[in-house]
């Protein structure tokens, strides 16, 4: 079937676009969409033409998965030169999202009729590239060049209202697009073609200086992107250039991006996202359980947060608590957070106290009776989980999911002091739970699979990332951390500051060093859990100087010093040479000779430590694929996406190679910690890589 038809009614052609799921300019839409162009242009009884699409949305971009083969012509850009040069004019009938080269296709029409429900876009920086079909050069000419940067740089979706004031869209409908984009067109019959390419940009106040404002502007949010610089050339492109440079730039810094390894690895990031949700075993099929009420025990730190992303969605929540005190400081906590929302303009009053009205406190377990779904975040502490879920064993309704967020236990052994382990998961949110967009849904050895399905599902409707884990320490993301900060802990005692292990691994571009991440998350919560662990289950060499720290008091910036000392009402962490004092004594003691360790090394450390132990997880099969293991990482630790997770990061160096940096490391640090996981050298000898064990193995 083709993709691309016409139909003409009366004076007016209307050229549709039929590609599902979202209308992407493949190969056959792009051919299609010239070829109606020339035919239309031939046909002397067509006056106008209008650009319209069937399915749940307009273009929604060039087709992504086309990205890295060879390009088939007509390339885009000349189809969209076509549609501007048309004599005849040109009307797009927008719905849905006109996103990327969808919306170039949309500034290359010469008026454009959208219903008021539509967005449109420049996604394309997320994908590590420009808009490369003129979108550059022709946004900042209808929309001026602040809306266009403001556009392109974020890649948000721009709501049709915005776009109008913008005047990028024309006219804005509630219903029957097709009938006001045909009224348009024949309108237009007197007007003639309106071409965005030929409007002249006044440059007076979009010199030097307001470039290099802007670039000041965003160049925290950009940190170590490689597009976004491009982007802004273009604009300054546009601002200074005839279209035709304008357009040749554009394409010239298009292909840098296009051949810079970020682009791969954002693309890579966008399809791993969607990747998440296809479980081996269930489909659309899988029954689902309805999840109307939910239930939330404890309402400390996580709890609130959690039960926020319910509320959000419309679904209410009761929070169960021990003490009214608890209770009353949970929900205080809560309404501080929409109150701060409000405060940004982001809510109404009535909105906060909408939101709030979602929420029930209780004391008593009873209350949780009629919930579809209960999620316990209470202490960290197999006792206390076990005492709970035997009380919701005993109260809860047939058919409820019974979840826990613990970060370590074992949910199997959770699941089984009730008498429906089915029933039983663990969905672990990320703090700040109403922020952070990962959810690590734990599949328990018993776990039904309509539980699972429903929560997948789930994730998605409460605006998270969901991805499926085994039971094992920490599950994903957790269980690699762990390596990781043991390798940075290890720089530390073997000559580093902890300042310079923080600067290494924030330059890879983490959002911060593992130091600084300790010292947040409050320096004694490791030091408990070695407590509990014994002596000979870890490395006691990475981390006697941090245990040393918390014997001191030295808790973290929540007692104003950790690894490193806080001003009063500061979070920027100051090194403190008593702390160095200490980690040179305990370097001494252990009969070590302190020296530099260059910047590489720290990162190679800590990041051959992270993409073992994600090897290990996904040959143990507690990770179905190693994108997921990606997905968790950039969405719940901030590693950059730009990077594309470590897994990613592990094949574009090449999998022989982390391989043979592995064994090398056991050789010099010795075998315990440095076991080369099994699958990693499989893959290794085989010469593959983790992208084609997702391809042999999850389908
Ligand atoms: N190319 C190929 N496939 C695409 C695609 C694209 N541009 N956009 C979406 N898809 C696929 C998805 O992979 C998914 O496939 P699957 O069902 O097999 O997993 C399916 O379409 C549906 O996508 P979503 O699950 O994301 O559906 P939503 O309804 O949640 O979202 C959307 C729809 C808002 C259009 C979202 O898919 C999206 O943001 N797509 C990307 C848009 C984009 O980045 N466009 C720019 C592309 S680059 C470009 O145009 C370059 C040009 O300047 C030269
Ligand atoms: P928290 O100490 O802030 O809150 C726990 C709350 O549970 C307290 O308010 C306490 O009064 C309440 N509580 C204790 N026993 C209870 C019981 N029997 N019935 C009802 N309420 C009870 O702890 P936090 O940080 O919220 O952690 C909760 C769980 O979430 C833990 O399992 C933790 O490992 C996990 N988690 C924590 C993260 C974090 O960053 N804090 C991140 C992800 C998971």
């Amino acid at each position: 079937m083709s993709t691309v038809s016409t139909e003409i009614q009366g004076d007016i052609a209307v050229v549709t676009v039929n590609n599902p799921p979202v209308n992407a300019l493949s190969h056959s839409v792009r051919a299609g969409l010239s070829d109606a162009m020339k035919i239309l242009s031939a046909n002397d009884a067509v006056k106008a033409v209008v650009i319209a699409c069937e399915g749940r949305t307009f273009i929604a971009g060039a087709d992504i998965r086309e990205f890295g083969k060879p390009m088939q012509e007509p390339h885009l850009p000349d189809v969209v030169n076509e549609i501007e040069a048309m004599e005849k004019p040109v009307v797009a009938a927008i719905h849905g999202t006109a996103l990327g080269g969808g919306l170039e296709v949309a500034l290359s029409c010469h008026y454009r009729v959208a219903l008021t429900s539509a967005k449109i876009g420049l996604p394309e920086v997320k994908l590590g590239i420009l808009p490369g079909a003129g979108g550059t050069q022709r946004l900042p000419r209808i929309a001026g060049p602040a809306n266009a940067l403001d556009a392109i740089i974020s890649g948000r979706h721009v709501s049709a209202k915005e776009a109008k004031s913008w005047g990028v869209l024309d006219e804005l409908v509630e219903d029957d697009l097709l009938a006001a984009a045909i009224a348009c067109a024949k309108e237009a019959t007197s007007k003639g073609p309106r071409r965005t390419g030929e409007i002249e940009i006044d440059g007076s106040a979009f010199g030097d200086e307001f470039f290099a404002g802007f670039r000041k502007s965003i160049a925290r949010q950009t940190r170590g992107y490689f597009a976004p610089e491009r982007c802004v050339q273009c604009v300054e492109a546009a601002v200074k250039l005839p279209l035709a440079e304008g357009l040749k730039r554009e394409r010239e810094l298009f292909y840098e991006c296009a051949q810079n390894p970020q682009s791969r690895a954002l693309q890579h990031m966008f399809f791993a996202e969607r990747q998440v949700s296809r479980i081996p075993g269930i489909d659309k099929d899988t029954p689902r359980r309805a999840i109307k009420k939910v239930g939330i025990i404890g309402a400390g730190t996580m709890g609130g947060g959690i039960a926020m992303n319910f509320a959000n969605v419309g679904i209410p929540v009761t929070l169960l608590e021990v003490q009214q005190e608890a209770l009353d400081r949970g929900l205080g906590v809560v309404r501080k957070n929409y109150e701060r929302s409000a405060a940004k303009g982001k809510l109404t009053a009535e909105q906060v106290e909408g939101l709030m009205s979602q929420f029930t406190g209780t004391l008593s377990y009873d209350d949780l009776s009629d919930c579809d779904l209960i999620i316990e975040a209470v202490f960290e502490t197999m006792e206390i989980k076990k005492k709970v879920f035997t009380e919701l064993d005993r109260v809860a309704k047939d058919g409820a999911i019974l979840a826990s967020n613990t970060s370590y236990l074992d949910v199997n052994e959770i699941a089984a002091c009730t008498k429906r382990p089915e029933d039983v998961l663990g969905l672990h949110f990320f703090s700040p739970a109403n922020v952070m967009r990962l959810l690590e849904i734990v599949r328990a050895d018993k776990t039904a699979p309509d539980v699972l399905a429903t929560c997948v599902d789930l994730a998605k409707a409460i605006r998270k990332v969901g991805v499926v884990a085994g039971v094992c320490h920490g599950f994903i993301g957790n269980r690699m951390l762990s390596p990781y900060g043991r390798e940075a802990s290890l720089a530390v005692i073997e000559g580093a500051k902890p300042e310079e292990v923080d600067a290494a691994l924030f330059n890879f571009g983490m959002p911060m060093g593992p130091m600084t991440m300790s010292d947040m998350a409050g320096v004694d919560i490791g030091y408990l859990n070695r407590q509990g662990m014994g002596r000979e289950n870890y490395e006691t060499k990475a981390y006697d100087w941090v245990d040393r720290l918390v014997e001191q008091g030295r808790k973290g910036l929540k007692v104003g010093k950790g690894i490193y000392t806080y001003a009063e009402g500061d979070r920027t962490p100051q090194p403190d040479p008593a702390v160095m004092a200490i980690v040179e004594e305990e370097s001494a003691k252990l009969g070590i000779e302190r020296k530099s360790i260059p910047a590489e090394d720290i990162v190679e450390r800590c990041m051959m430590a992270l993409i073992n132990e994600g090897a290990k997880i996904l040959g143990e099969g507690k990770a179905y694929r190693a994108s997921d293991i990606d997905v968790v990482y950039v969405n719940g630790y901030g590693y950059p996406p730009y990077r594309g997770g470590p897994m990613h990061y592990a094949d574009s160096i090449g999998l022989e190679k982390v391989y043979a940096k592995i064994c090398a490391f056991a050789e010099t640090f010795g075998p315990r910690w440095w076991q080369p996981a099994p699958l990693l050298k499989e893959l290794a000898e085989a010469g593959k890589s983790f992208a084609d064990y997702d391809r042999e193995n999850a389908g």
